[in-house]
Protein backbone atom coordinates (compact mmCIF):
# COMPACT_ATOMS: atom_id res chain seq x y z
CA UNK A 1 0.00 0.00 0.00
CA UNK A 2 1.45 2.98 -1.15
CA UNK A 3 2.08 6.13 2.04
CA UNK A 4 2.94 9.57 1.33
CA UNK A 5 6.12 9.73 3.17
CA UNK A 6 9.04 10.93 1.67
CA UNK A 7 11.26 7.94 -0.20
CA UNK A 8 14.38 7.96 2.65
CA UNK A 9 11.14 7.96 5.41
CA UNK A 10 9.69 5.12 4.72
CA UNK A 11 10.19 1.83 6.40
CA UNK A 12 11.60 -0.26 3.56
CA UNK A 13 14.28 2.33 2.81
CA UNK A 14 14.82 2.45 6.71
CA UNK A 15 14.86 -1.57 6.84
CA UNK A 16 17.12 -1.04 3.76
CA UNK A 17 19.48 1.29 5.21
CA UNK A 18 20.17 -1.14 7.97
CA UNK A 19 20.79 -4.02 6.12
CA UNK A 20 23.17 -2.26 3.90
CA UNK A 21 25.20 -1.04 7.20
CA UNK A 22 24.44 -5.05 8.03
CA UNK A 23 26.21 -6.74 4.96
CA UNK A 24 28.05 -4.30 2.81
CA UNK A 25 31.21 -6.12 3.74
CA UNK A 26 30.08 -9.50 2.91
CA UNK A 27 31.86 -10.66 -0.29
CA UNK A 28 30.57 -12.55 -2.86
CA UNK A 29 32.97 -15.57 -2.49
CA UNK A 30 31.84 -16.09 1.23
CA UNK A 31 27.62 -15.85 -0.07
CA UNK A 32 28.59 -18.50 -2.73
CA UNK A 33 30.52 -20.71 -0.81
CA UNK A 34 27.47 -21.03 1.91
CA UNK A 35 25.06 -21.33 -0.83
CA UNK A 36 26.13 -24.26 -3.28
CA UNK A 37 23.11 -23.45 -5.45
CA UNK A 38 23.26 -19.84 -5.82
CA UNK A 39 24.10 -19.70 -9.10
CA UNK A 40 21.01 -21.41 -9.96
CA UNK A 41 18.60 -20.28 -7.33
CA UNK A 42 19.25 -15.97 -8.05
CA UNK A 43 18.26 -16.37 -11.66
CA UNK A 44 15.33 -15.55 -13.19
CA UNK A 45 13.88 -16.80 -16.76
CA UNK A 46 10.78 -15.30 -18.73
CA UNK A 47 10.13 -14.74 -22.22
CA UNK A 48 13.20 -16.59 -23.60
CA UNK A 49 15.54 -14.22 -21.30
CA UNK A 50 17.93 -16.04 -18.63
CA UNK A 51 18.92 -13.67 -15.93
CA UNK A 52 21.44 -14.65 -13.54
CA UNK A 53 21.34 -12.29 -10.37
CA UNK A 54 23.65 -14.44 -8.46
CA UNK A 55 26.84 -12.36 -8.63
CA UNK A 56 25.10 -9.71 -7.06
CA UNK A 57 26.32 -8.47 -3.65
CA UNK A 58 22.42 -9.37 -2.21
CA UNK A 59 21.13 -11.93 0.30
CA UNK A 60 17.41 -13.22 0.44
CA UNK A 61 16.78 -10.38 2.77
CA UNK A 62 18.05 -7.85 0.43
CA UNK A 63 15.84 -8.69 -2.29
CA UNK A 64 12.69 -9.18 0.30
CA UNK A 65 13.81 -5.70 1.41
CA UNK A 66 14.08 -4.22 -2.12
CA UNK A 67 10.32 -5.77 -3.34
CA UNK A 68 9.05 -4.03 0.20
CA UNK A 69 10.20 -1.25 -0.91
CA UNK A 70 8.26 -1.50 -4.92
CA UNK A 71 5.70 -2.36 -2.68
CA UNK A 72 5.49 0.51 -0.51
CA UNK A 73 6.48 3.35 -3.18
CA UNK A 74 3.20 1.80 -5.23
CA UNK A 75 5.13 0.46 -7.83
CA UNK A 76 2.19 -1.94 -9.23
CA UNK A 77 -0.36 0.80 -9.05
CA UNK A 78 2.35 2.89 -11.51
CA UNK A 79 2.49 0.02 -13.13
CA UNK A 80 -1.45 -0.39 -13.71
CA UNK A 81 -1.96 3.73 -14.12
CA UNK A 82 0.67 2.82 -17.24
CA UNK A 83 -0.99 0.25 -19.21
CA UNK A 84 -4.70 1.76 -18.52
CA UNK A 85 -3.24 5.14 -20.34
CA UNK A 86 -3.30 7.66 -16.83
CA UNK A 87 -1.99 10.59 -17.95
CA UNK A 88 1.66 9.88 -15.68
CA UNK A 89 3.98 12.08 -17.65
CA UNK A 90 2.66 14.92 -14.64
CA UNK A 91 4.59 17.82 -15.90
CA UNK A 92 3.34 17.70 -19.87
CA UNK A 93 0.06 16.04 -18.66
CA UNK A 94 0.44 13.32 -21.01
CA UNK A 95 -0.34 9.67 -20.96
CA UNK A 96 2.74 7.71 -21.39
CA UNK A 97 2.22 4.03 -23.63
CA UNK A 98 4.58 2.88 -25.39
CA UNK A 99 3.57 -0.53 -24.40
CA UNK A 100 0.02 0.82 -26.66
CA UNK A 101 2.84 0.65 -29.84
CA UNK A 102 3.62 -2.84 -29.73
CA UNK A 103 -0.56 -4.11 -28.49
CA UNK A 104 -1.71 -6.35 -30.84
CA UNK A 105 -4.80 -5.40 -33.04
CA UNK A 106 -7.38 -6.67 -30.58
CA UNK A 107 -6.06 -4.67 -27.52
CA UNK A 108 -8.04 -1.56 -26.12
CA UNK A 109 -6.52 1.12 -25.00
CA UNK A 110 -7.67 4.24 -24.23
CA UNK A 111 -6.13 7.63 -23.97
CA UNK A 112 -9.00 10.74 -23.45
CA UNK A 113 -11.99 8.12 -23.93
CA UNK A 114 -10.78 7.15 -27.28
CA UNK A 115 -8.83 3.62 -28.09
CA UNK A 116 -5.83 4.02 -29.25
CA UNK A 117 -4.80 0.33 -30.88
CA UNK A 118 -6.99 1.05 -34.23
CA UNK A 119 -4.44 4.20 -35.01
CA UNK A 120 -1.56 2.23 -33.75
CA UNK A 121 -2.19 -0.57 -36.65
CA UNK A 122 -3.15 1.96 -38.94
CA UNK A 123 -0.15 3.71 -39.13
CA UNK A 124 1.89 0.41 -39.11
CA UNK A 125 -0.13 -0.51 -41.65
CA UNK A 126 0.47 2.63 -43.86
CA UNK A 127 4.52 1.88 -42.67
CA UNK A 128 4.35 -1.57 -44.07
CA UNK A 129 3.09 -1.11 -47.49
CA UNK A 130 5.30 1.84 -47.97
CA UNK A 131 8.20 -0.27 -47.02
CA UNK A 132 6.80 -3.26 -48.79
CA UNK A 133 6.66 -1.08 -52.14
CA UNK A 134 10.23 0.60 -51.69
CA UNK A 135 12.12 -2.88 -51.08
CA UNK A 136 10.19 -4.04 -54.07
CA UNK A 137 11.91 -1.22 -55.77
CA UNK A 138 8.52 0.30 -56.81
CA UNK A 139 8.76 2.74 -55.15
CA UNK A 140 10.71 5.61 -57.49
CA UNK A 141 13.09 8.45 -57.33
CA UNK A 142 11.77 11.36 -59.48
CA UNK A 143 13.64 10.48 -62.79
CA UNK A 144 11.81 6.94 -62.53
CA UNK A 145 15.29 5.42 -60.67
CA UNK A 146 14.65 2.71 -58.08
CA UNK A 147 15.48 4.22 -54.21
CA UNK A 148 18.73 2.53 -53.04
CA UNK A 149 19.78 4.57 -50.40
CA UNK A 150 17.41 5.48 -47.44
CA UNK A 151 18.98 8.37 -44.86
CA UNK A 152 16.69 8.48 -41.49
CA UNK A 153 17.08 12.44 -40.29
CA UNK A 154 16.58 13.00 -37.15
CA UNK A 155 18.51 13.17 -33.52
CA UNK A 156 17.67 11.58 -30.26
CA UNK A 157 15.19 9.40 -29.95
CA UNK A 158 14.52 10.11 -33.44
CA UNK A 159 17.83 8.79 -34.59
CA UNK A 160 19.39 6.78 -31.73
CA UNK A 161 16.90 3.52 -31.54
CA UNK A 162 16.77 3.62 -35.34
CA UNK A 163 20.22 3.91 -35.79
CA UNK A 164 20.68 1.29 -32.83
CA UNK A 165 17.89 -1.31 -34.45
CA UNK A 166 19.73 -1.00 -37.95
CA UNK A 167 22.68 -2.35 -36.64
CA UNK A 168 21.30 -4.59 -34.01
CA UNK A 169 19.29 -6.67 -36.86
CA UNK A 170 21.72 -6.00 -39.76
CA UNK A 171 21.70 -9.59 -40.71
CA UNK A 172 18.02 -9.18 -41.42
CA UNK A 173 18.04 -6.62 -43.19
CA UNK A 174 18.17 -5.62 -46.89
CA UNK A 175 21.19 -5.93 -48.13
CA UNK A 176 20.94 -3.98 -51.73
CA UNK A 177 19.95 -1.14 -49.93
CA UNK A 178 22.25 1.04 -48.15
CA UNK A 179 20.92 2.78 -44.98
CA UNK A 180 22.71 6.01 -43.36
CA UNK A 181 21.71 8.39 -40.19
CA UNK A 182 22.12 12.19 -40.04
CA UNK A 183 21.83 13.59 -36.80
CA UNK A 184 24.33 16.15 -35.81
CA UNK A 185 24.04 19.69 -36.89
CA UNK A 186 27.83 19.53 -37.15
CA UNK A 187 27.89 19.49 -41.51
CA UNK A 188 30.26 16.94 -41.30
CA UNK A 189 27.22 13.95 -40.35
CA UNK A 190 25.71 15.00 -43.29
CA UNK A 191 28.40 15.48 -45.45
CA UNK A 192 29.94 12.37 -45.00
CA UNK A 193 26.64 10.13 -44.95
CA UNK A 194 25.53 11.53 -48.38
CA UNK A 195 29.03 12.06 -49.86
CA UNK A 196 28.70 8.62 -51.76
CA UNK A 197 24.93 8.56 -52.68
CA UNK A 198 23.26 9.20 -55.92
CA UNK A 199 19.99 11.90 -55.04
CA UNK A 200 18.03 10.05 -58.07
CA UNK A 201 18.24 7.26 -56.03
CA UNK A 202 17.79 8.35 -52.39
CA UNK A 203 14.82 8.95 -50.06
CA UNK A 204 15.09 11.12 -46.87
CA UNK A 205 13.06 10.31 -43.68
CA UNK A 206 12.51 13.42 -42.12
CA UNK A 207 12.02 11.51 -38.57
CA UNK A 208 10.71 14.62 -35.69
CA UNK A 209 8.31 14.68 -33.25
CA UNK A 210 7.78 17.81 -33.01
CA UNK A 211 9.24 18.54 -36.56
CA UNK A 212 11.11 21.95 -34.93
CA UNK A 213 14.30 20.85 -33.33
CA UNK A 214 17.00 22.61 -34.87
CA UNK A 215 19.53 20.03 -35.76
CA UNK A 216 16.62 18.06 -37.63
CA UNK A 217 15.31 20.70 -39.64
CA UNK A 218 18.85 22.39 -40.35
CA UNK A 219 19.82 18.89 -41.58
CA UNK A 220 16.54 18.26 -43.51
CA UNK A 221 16.59 21.72 -45.08
CA UNK A 222 20.19 20.51 -46.28
CA UNK A 223 19.23 17.31 -47.79
CA UNK A 224 16.69 18.98 -49.62
CA UNK A 225 18.84 21.76 -51.28
CA UNK A 226 21.06 18.81 -52.33
CA UNK A 227 18.41 16.89 -53.81
CA UNK A 228 17.35 19.86 -55.38
CA UNK A 229 20.21 20.85 -56.52
CA UNK A 230 21.00 17.37 -58.60
CA UNK A 231 17.36 16.81 -59.50
CA UNK A 232 16.85 20.86 -60.43
CA UNK A 233 12.75 20.54 -59.16
CA UNK A 234 10.52 21.28 -56.94
CA UNK A 235 8.64 18.38 -57.95
CA UNK A 236 11.32 15.90 -56.63
CA UNK A 237 10.54 16.72 -53.21
CA UNK A 238 7.80 14.05 -53.16
CA UNK A 239 9.30 11.33 -54.59
CA UNK A 240 12.48 11.88 -52.22
CA UNK A 241 11.03 12.86 -48.84
CA UNK A 242 8.75 11.67 -46.23
CA UNK A 243 7.86 12.56 -42.92
CA UNK A 244 7.77 11.32 -39.41
CA UNK A 245 5.79 13.18 -37.17
CA UNK A 246 3.17 14.22 -34.88
CA UNK A 247 3.08 17.69 -36.25
CA UNK A 248 1.33 17.93 -39.43
CA UNK A 249 1.50 21.53 -39.56
CA UNK A 250 5.14 22.03 -39.79
CA UNK A 251 5.54 18.94 -41.84
CA UNK A 252 3.52 20.95 -44.54
CA UNK A 253 5.34 24.04 -43.86
CA UNK A 254 8.47 22.44 -44.22
CA UNK A 255 7.32 21.27 -47.91
CA UNK A 256 6.57 17.65 -47.54
CA UNK A 257 3.51 16.54 -48.65
CA UNK A 258 1.53 15.39 -45.70
CA UNK A 259 0.11 12.26 -47.59
CA UNK A 260 3.65 11.19 -47.35
CA UNK A 261 3.56 11.50 -43.24
CA UNK A 262 3.53 8.46 -40.82
CA UNK A 263 2.79 9.98 -37.63
CA UNK A 264 2.75 9.68 -34.39
CA UNK A 265 0.87 10.80 -30.74
CA UNK A 266 2.21 13.14 -27.43
CA UNK A 267 1.46 9.77 -25.42
CA UNK A 268 5.05 8.36 -27.44
CA UNK A 269 8.29 9.72 -25.57
CA UNK A 270 10.93 10.76 -28.23
CA UNK A 271 13.35 8.04 -25.97
CA UNK A 272 10.28 5.29 -26.03
CA UNK A 273 9.40 5.86 -30.19
CA UNK A 274 11.62 3.16 -31.80
CA UNK A 275 8.60 0.88 -31.60
CA UNK A 276 6.39 3.70 -33.24
CA UNK A 277 6.93 5.48 -36.77
CA UNK A 278 10.16 6.34 -36.04
CA UNK A 279 11.17 2.84 -37.10
CA UNK A 280 10.06 2.98 -40.46
CA UNK A 281 13.87 2.90 -41.66
CA UNK A 282 14.08 -0.38 -39.42
CA UNK A 283 11.04 -1.22 -41.00
CA UNK A 284 12.50 -0.96 -44.38
CA UNK A 285 15.90 -2.41 -43.54
CA UNK A 286 14.38 -5.76 -41.95
CA UNK A 287 10.80 -5.93 -43.67
CA UNK A 288 6.99 -5.53 -42.38
CA UNK A 289 7.38 -9.15 -40.98
CA UNK A 290 10.37 -8.44 -38.99
CA UNK A 291 9.12 -5.42 -37.26
CA UNK A 292 5.86 -7.03 -35.86
CA UNK A 293 8.71 -9.73 -34.60
CA UNK A 294 10.40 -7.16 -33.16
CA UNK A 295 6.55 -5.45 -31.54
CA UNK A 296 6.08 -8.85 -30.40
CA UNK A 297 9.21 -9.06 -28.64
CA UNK A 298 8.54 -5.68 -26.99
CA UNK A 299 4.62 -6.93 -25.83
CA UNK A 300 6.10 -10.12 -24.40
CA UNK A 301 8.14 -7.82 -21.95
CA UNK A 302 5.19 -6.04 -21.86
CA UNK A 303 2.84 -8.27 -20.62
CA UNK A 304 5.85 -10.12 -17.97
CA UNK A 305 6.44 -6.80 -16.31
CA UNK A 306 2.67 -6.24 -16.11
CA UNK A 307 2.02 -9.33 -14.49
CA UNK A 308 4.73 -11.11 -12.61
CA UNK A 309 5.17 -10.98 -9.22
CA UNK A 310 8.26 -8.56 -8.18
CA UNK A 311 10.57 -11.34 -7.19
CA UNK A 312 10.45 -12.93 -11.09
CA UNK A 313 10.12 -10.30 -12.79
CA UNK A 314 13.22 -9.42 -14.77
CA UNK A 315 12.69 -5.70 -15.18
CA UNK A 316 11.32 -5.39 -11.76
CA UNK A 317 14.84 -6.46 -10.59
CA UNK A 318 16.93 -4.98 -12.89
CA UNK A 319 15.37 -2.26 -11.38
CA UNK A 320 15.73 -2.76 -8.15
CA UNK A 321 19.80 -3.93 -8.27
CA UNK A 322 20.41 -0.27 -9.84
CA UNK A 323 18.62 1.70 -7.21
CA UNK A 324 20.30 -0.82 -4.59
CA UNK A 325 24.00 0.05 -5.58
CA UNK A 326 22.88 3.59 -6.53
CA UNK A 327 21.58 4.61 -3.37
CA UNK A 328 23.38 2.30 -0.86
CA UNK A 329 26.22 1.67 -2.00
CA UNK A 330 26.99 4.98 -3.70
CA UNK A 331 28.14 3.49 -7.10
CA UNK A 332 28.02 6.15 -9.83
CA UNK A 333 27.37 4.29 -12.70
CA UNK A 334 26.29 1.42 -14.56
CA UNK A 335 28.24 -0.84 -17.52
CA UNK A 336 26.12 -2.31 -20.30
CA UNK A 337 28.83 -4.78 -21.65
CA UNK A 338 27.03 -6.63 -24.69
CA UNK A 339 29.00 -9.17 -26.17
CA UNK A 340 27.63 -8.71 -29.95
CA UNK A 341 29.22 -7.02 -31.97
CA UNK A 342 25.65 -5.93 -33.52
CA UNK A 343 24.51 -4.57 -30.62
CA UNK A 344 27.35 -2.01 -30.51
CA UNK A 345 24.88 1.02 -30.51
CA UNK A 346 22.86 -0.44 -27.90
CA UNK A 347 24.80 1.28 -24.88
CA UNK A 348 24.52 4.39 -26.62
CA UNK A 349 20.58 4.00 -27.32
CA UNK A 350 20.85 3.13 -23.35
CA UNK A 351 22.07 6.70 -22.27
CA UNK A 352 19.38 8.57 -23.63
CA UNK A 353 16.42 6.07 -22.72
CA UNK A 354 17.82 6.00 -19.03
CA UNK A 355 19.49 9.41 -18.48
CA UNK A 356 16.85 11.82 -19.93
CA UNK A 357 13.92 9.79 -17.95
CA UNK A 358 15.61 9.13 -14.97
CA UNK A 359 18.04 11.93 -14.59
CA UNK A 360 16.00 14.36 -12.62
CA UNK A 361 16.23 15.60 -8.90
CA UNK A 362 12.64 16.78 -8.58
CA UNK A 363 10.15 14.74 -7.02
CA UNK A 364 6.42 14.62 -8.51
CA UNK A 365 5.40 17.02 -5.59
CA UNK A 366 7.92 19.66 -6.71
CA UNK A 367 10.24 18.84 -3.42
CA UNK A 368 14.39 18.64 -4.09
CA UNK A 369 15.23 14.86 -4.62
CA UNK A 370 17.53 14.07 -0.90
CA UNK A 371 19.15 10.68 -2.76
CA UNK A 372 20.45 9.51 -5.91
CA UNK A 373 18.73 9.25 -9.28
CA UNK A 374 19.95 7.72 -12.54
CA UNK A 375 23.44 6.51 -12.26
CA UNK A 376 25.60 7.25 -15.58
CA UNK A 377 24.64 4.51 -18.48
CA UNK A 378 27.98 3.45 -20.10
CA UNK A 379 29.34 0.90 -22.30
CA UNK A 380 30.84 -1.04 -24.98
CA UNK A 381 30.88 -4.25 -26.78
CA UNK A 382 32.62 -6.87 -25.57
CA UNK A 383 35.50 -8.04 -26.00
CA UNK A 384 37.09 -4.84 -27.04
CA UNK A 385 36.20 -3.27 -23.78
CA UNK A 386 38.45 -5.38 -21.91
CA UNK A 387 41.50 -4.73 -23.67
CA UNK A 388 40.15 -0.71 -22.70
CA UNK A 389 38.70 0.55 -19.71
CA UNK A 390 37.89 -3.33 -17.63
CA UNK A 391 40.88 -2.47 -15.74
CA UNK A 392 39.13 -0.08 -13.70
CA UNK A 393 36.40 -2.06 -13.37
CA UNK A 394 38.09 -5.39 -11.97
CA UNK A 395 40.95 -3.02 -9.96
CA UNK A 396 40.22 0.49 -9.66
CA UNK A 397 38.71 2.53 -6.97
CA UNK A 398 35.08 2.77 -8.11
CA UNK A 399 32.23 0.23 -7.61
CA UNK A 400 30.84 -0.79 -11.15
CA UNK A 401 28.26 -2.67 -11.51
CA UNK A 402 27.92 -4.75 -14.80
CA UNK A 403 25.22 -5.87 -17.19
CA UNK A 404 26.66 -9.00 -19.27
CA UNK A 405 24.55 -9.48 -22.38
CA UNK A 406 25.34 -12.75 -24.50
CA UNK A 407 23.56 -15.35 -26.84
CA UNK A 408 24.24 -18.78 -27.20
CA UNK A 409 24.26 -18.77 -31.08
CA UNK A 410 26.10 -17.14 -33.48
CA UNK A 411 24.51 -14.79 -36.06
CA UNK A 412 27.62 -15.50 -38.60
CA UNK A 413 29.10 -18.83 -37.05
CA UNK A 414 32.96 -18.60 -37.30
CA UNK A 415 35.35 -21.48 -36.39
CA UNK A 416 35.39 -21.45 -32.96
CA UNK A 417 35.01 -17.72 -32.69
CA UNK A 418 31.65 -18.04 -30.58
CA UNK A 419 32.63 -20.12 -27.93
CA UNK A 420 35.75 -17.36 -27.28
CA UNK A 421 33.56 -14.55 -27.54
CA UNK A 422 31.27 -16.39 -25.02
CA UNK A 423 34.16 -18.10 -22.33
CA UNK A 424 34.95 -13.82 -22.18
CA UNK A 425 31.54 -13.29 -20.44
CA UNK A 426 31.59 -15.56 -17.88
CA UNK A 427 35.17 -15.26 -17.20
CA UNK A 428 34.94 -11.75 -16.70
CA UNK A 429 31.35 -12.42 -14.57
CA UNK A 430 33.57 -14.81 -12.95
CA UNK A 431 36.82 -12.60 -12.48
CA UNK A 432 34.89 -10.10 -11.10
CA UNK A 433 32.80 -11.15 -8.27
CA UNK A 434 35.50 -13.90 -6.72
CA UNK A 435 38.81 -12.07 -8.05
CA UNK A 436 42.19 -13.78 -6.94
CA UNK A 437 43.61 -13.47 -3.38
CA UNK A 438 46.93 -12.71 -2.14
CA UNK A 439 47.73 -16.27 -0.98
CA UNK A 440 46.21 -17.58 -4.79
CA UNK A 441 49.02 -14.98 -6.27
CA UNK A 442 52.08 -16.11 -4.21
CA UNK A 443 50.80 -19.33 -4.80
CA UNK A 444 51.99 -19.15 -8.71
CA UNK A 445 55.42 -18.12 -7.84
CA UNK A 446 54.53 -14.20 -7.84
CA UNK A 447 57.78 -12.56 -6.45
CA UNK A 448 55.87 -10.39 -2.80
CA UNK A 449 56.83 -7.07 -4.34
CA UNK A 450 54.09 -7.85 -7.32
CA UNK A 451 51.26 -9.47 -5.27
CA UNK A 452 49.58 -6.39 -4.16
CA UNK A 453 49.81 -5.58 -7.47
CA UNK A 454 48.65 -8.82 -8.97
CA UNK A 455 45.38 -8.87 -6.86
CA UNK A 456 42.09 -9.01 -6.91
CA UNK A 457 40.08 -7.82 -4.67
CA UNK A 458 36.86 -9.42 -6.26
CA UNK A 459 33.36 -8.59 -5.19
CA UNK A 460 32.10 -6.95 -7.86
CA UNK A 461 28.91 -6.98 -9.35
CA UNK A 462 27.03 -7.97 -12.03
CA UNK A 463 24.41 -9.51 -13.73
CA UNK A 464 24.60 -12.01 -17.01
CA UNK A 465 22.13 -11.69 -19.22
CA UNK A 466 21.36 -14.91 -21.66
CA UNK A 467 19.54 -15.14 -24.68
CA UNK A 468 19.49 -17.80 -27.25
CA UNK A 469 19.79 -15.61 -30.62
CA UNK A 470 19.64 -11.89 -31.53
CA UNK A 471 16.70 -11.89 -33.04
CA UNK A 472 14.20 -9.13 -33.61
CA UNK A 473 12.03 -10.35 -31.37
CA UNK A 474 14.94 -10.58 -28.91
CA UNK A 475 15.74 -7.15 -29.57
CA UNK A 476 12.38 -5.91 -28.37
CA UNK A 477 12.30 -7.89 -25.16
CA UNK A 478 16.40 -6.65 -24.41
CA UNK A 479 15.10 -2.60 -24.99
CA UNK A 480 11.34 -3.22 -23.42
CA UNK A 481 13.67 -5.18 -20.10
CA UNK A 482 15.87 -1.43 -19.85
CA UNK A 483 12.86 0.49 -20.41
CA UNK A 484 10.85 -1.06 -18.03
CA UNK A 485 13.79 -0.81 -15.37
CA UNK A 486 13.51 2.94 -15.89
CA UNK A 487 10.33 2.65 -15.08
CA UNK A 488 10.76 0.68 -11.69
CA UNK A 489 13.56 3.08 -10.80
CA UNK A 490 11.67 6.11 -11.68
CA UNK A 491 8.64 5.23 -9.79
CA UNK A 492 10.79 4.50 -6.99
CA UNK A 493 12.24 7.76 -6.59
CA UNK A 494 9.33 9.51 -7.40
CA UNK A 495 10.20 11.49 -10.37
CA UNK A 496 9.25 12.02 -14.02
CA UNK A 497 10.99 9.76 -15.99
CA UNK A 498 9.09 11.27 -19.02
CA UNK A 499 9.68 14.77 -19.28
CA UNK A 500 12.99 16.22 -20.61
CA UNK A 501 12.95 20.00 -18.91
CA UNK A 502 16.73 19.73 -18.45
CA UNK A 503 17.87 19.85 -21.97
CA UNK A 504 15.46 23.25 -22.58
CA UNK A 505 17.92 25.79 -21.30
CA UNK A 506 20.92 24.98 -23.61
CA UNK A 507 18.54 25.35 -26.67
CA UNK A 508 17.05 28.58 -25.87
CA UNK A 509 20.40 29.65 -25.17
CA UNK A 510 22.23 28.21 -28.26
CA UNK A 511 19.12 30.05 -30.29
CA UNK A 512 20.10 33.48 -28.57
CA UNK A 513 23.61 32.99 -29.34
CA UNK A 514 23.60 31.74 -33.44
CA UNK A 515 22.85 35.82 -34.42
CA UNK A 516 25.51 37.00 -32.16
CA UNK A 517 27.88 34.09 -34.39
CA UNK A 518 26.31 35.64 -37.50
CA UNK A 519 26.67 38.82 -36.96
CA UNK A 520 29.32 41.29 -38.97
CA UNK A 521 29.91 43.80 -36.61
CA UNK A 522 30.86 43.79 -32.81
CA UNK A 523 27.20 42.63 -31.05
CA UNK A 524 26.58 44.33 -27.93
CA UNK A 525 27.00 40.69 -25.48
CA UNK A 526 25.43 40.27 -22.88
CA UNK A 527 26.37 37.08 -21.24
CA UNK A 528 28.62 36.51 -18.30
CA UNK A 529 32.19 37.25 -18.89
CA UNK A 530 33.33 34.10 -19.94
CA UNK A 531 30.79 33.27 -22.68
CA UNK A 532 31.37 37.15 -24.28
CA UNK A 533 35.07 36.27 -24.57
CA UNK A 534 34.60 33.16 -25.93
CA UNK A 535 31.99 34.46 -28.62
CA UNK A 536 34.54 36.72 -29.67
CA UNK A 537 37.56 34.46 -29.80
CA UNK A 538 35.42 32.51 -32.11
CA UNK A 539 34.49 35.32 -34.41
CA UNK A 540 37.90 36.49 -34.58
CA UNK A 541 39.57 33.20 -34.93
CA UNK A 542 36.62 32.19 -37.90
CA UNK A 543 37.42 35.40 -39.73
CA UNK A 544 41.21 34.39 -40.15
CA UNK A 545 39.92 31.75 -41.78
CA UNK A 546 37.77 33.30 -44.33
O1 LIG B 1 16.17 17.59 -26.82
C1 LIG B 1 15.76 16.36 -26.37
C2 LIG B 1 14.71 15.80 -27.26
O2 LIG B 1 13.51 16.45 -27.07
C3 LIG B 1 14.57 14.30 -27.05
O3 LIG B 1 13.75 13.99 -25.99
C4 LIG B 1 14.05 13.86 -28.37
O4 LIG B 1 14.20 12.48 -28.56
C5 LIG B 1 14.92 14.68 -29.29
O5 LIG B 1 15.04 15.92 -28.63
C6 LIG B 1 14.41 14.87 -30.69
O6 LIG B 1 13.16 15.47 -30.71
P1 LIG B 1 12.26 15.46 -31.99
O7 LIG B 1 11.92 14.05 -32.32
O8 LIG B 1 11.06 16.28 -31.65
O9 LIG B 1 13.04 16.09 -33.12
Amino acid sequence: MATTLPLTQRPAWQALEAHYRKTKGLHLRTLFAEDPRRGERLTCEAVGLYLDYSKNRITDETLRLLVNLANECGLAERIAAMFRGDKINVTENRAVLHVALRAPRDAHIYVDGADVIPEVHAVLDKMAAFATRLRAGEWLGYTGRRIRSVVNVGIGGSDLGPVMAYEALKSYSARDLTFRFVSNVDGTDFAEATRDLDPAETLFIVSSKTFTTQETMTNARTARAWCLRALGDEQAIARHFVAVSTNAVEVAKFGIDTANMVGFWDWVGGRYSMDSAIGLSTMIAIGPDNFRALLDGFHAMDEHFRTAPFERNLPALLGLLTIWYNCFFGAQTVAVLPYDQYLKRFPAYLQQLTMESNGKSTTLDGAVVTYQTSPVYWGEPGTNGQHSFYQLIHQGTKLIPCDFIGFAQALNPLGQHHDLLMSNVFAQAEALAFGKTAEQVRAEGTPEWLVPHRTFEGNRPSNVLLGERLTPAMLGKLVALYEHSVFTQGAIWNIDPFDQWGVELGKMLARRIVPELASTDQPDLKHDNSTNTLIRRYRTLRNTGR
